[in-house]
């Protein structure tokens, strides 16, 4: 029986308001709404979607650890956290489990605080700028990597 590949969809703080929050930038999706999308487009691939969303970066770091041995690839939208947390960071390092760092806007057009990211030197790699686009950008690029594993 072919294994069944788990992906992880986690988003940090304040992404609970898309919708209303700042529409010209992030748009007008919402997360229940992207989650929903993604998590029957990864059904279609025979793939498990798991979404946790928090505004504490403690509760992140938990749910990367807890994905250890279960989780095939992370997709991640750390938020302000991006520019700020060496614990996020160390967390994916720490367990090894690819991941996929996604923004809807695009973090190098913006303020010069959002140029560096804290988390992209983990990640296999980085979808910035295409709104709620990305997270189905990064589904498709999670699945190809879940595959290869
Ligand atoms: C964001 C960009 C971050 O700079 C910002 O703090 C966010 C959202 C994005 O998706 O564009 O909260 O990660």
């Amino acid at each position: 029986m072919p294994k069944i590949i788990r992906i992880l969809l986690l988003n940090g703080c304040n992404i609970n308001l898309l919708g209303t929050r700042e529409p010209e930038i992030y748009g007008a999706e919402t997360l229940a709404q992207i989650e929903e999308r993604l998590t029957q487009t990864a059904a279609v691939s025979g793939a498990q979607l798991e979404c946790f969303q928090s505004n504490s970066e403690g509760d992140l770091i938990d749910r990367i650890q807890q994905a250890r041995g279960g989780i095939d690839c992370i997709i991640i939208n750390p938020a302000a956290f991006t520019h700020t947390s060496i614990g996020i960071r160390d967390a994916i390092a720490g367990v090894g489990i690819p991941a996929i760092e996604v923004h809807l806007s695009n973090i190098y057009a913006r303020e010069e605080f959002r140029h560096h990211s804290m988390i992209a030197p983990v990640c296999r790699g980085q979808i910035a700028g295409f709104g709620s686009q990305g997270y189905d950008l990064a589904l498709q690029a999670a699945l190809r990597l879940a595959g290869q594993s």
